[in-house]
């Protein structure tokens, strides 16, 4: 059972999210500034509610296919970000996340993505994990490269946001690639 998640790393703590995180996940999934990167468009409240529910659910599901955990400070409980790992294929996982826009630039989104996936390759037992970031996405991409994914390939018209189809580049790191 990994049920309930909570992880303490350098900068972050990634833990599970609750239903009064709504305000907090609004302000990271109802901005444009951040959402213009994301394979969806902005989202309201209920719509911020639902989602949080929906992590609630799956997160309890046996076994456990996604791993969609909230970033806060180390010290604080709010919610500044979050970082998904969805189990795909054979030992595999895709990886996002996301950090509040006036928390960007602090390291927050390496931390976090470096703890979810130390987590997905030592007790999950992953192989593969993967990231798909719009050609444009330079802060993303600056974060798993300095990470240590390589990048595989391009997948064409891969999402379909801010009304139009977007191509996605394919990261990957390996289990035996990743750095404990
Ligand atoms: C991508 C994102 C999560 C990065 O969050 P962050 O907490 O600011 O990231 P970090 O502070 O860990 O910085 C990561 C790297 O990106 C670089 N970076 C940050 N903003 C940048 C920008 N606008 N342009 C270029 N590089 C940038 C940083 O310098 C850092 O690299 P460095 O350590 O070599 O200097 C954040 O910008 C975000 O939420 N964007 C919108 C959602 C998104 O794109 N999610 C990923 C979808 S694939």
């Amino acid at each position: 059972m990994t049920y309930p998640i909570r992880i303490t790393s350098d900068k972050v703590i990634l833990r599970e999210f609750a239903l009064k995180d709504v305000d907090d996940v609004l302000a990271i999934i109802g901005d444009d500034k951040v959402t213009t990167w994301l394979s969806f468009d902005s989202r309201d409240r209920a719509q911020a509610v639902a989602m949080i529910e929906g992590t609630i659910e799956r997160a309890q599901q046996e076994p456990r296919a996604e791993f969609y955990l909230g970033v806060t400070e180390r010290g604080a409980d709010s919610v500044i970000g979050f970082a998904r790992i969805g189990l795909s294929g054979v030992q595999a996982g895709k990886l996002g996340y996301a950090i509040a826009a006036k928390e960007w630039g602090r390291g927050y989104a390496t931390d976090a993505a470096r703890t979810l996936v130390t987590y997905a390759f030592k007790e999950l037992g992953l192989h593969r994990v993967s990231a798909a970031i719009g050609p444009d996405n330079t802060a993303s991409i600056a974060v798993v490269q300095q990470l240590g994914f390589a990048r595989e390939g391009v997948l064409r018209d891969h999402v379909f946001t801010n009304g139009a189809w977007r191509e996605s580049v394919l990261f990957s790191v390996l289990a035996h690639e990743w750095s404990w």
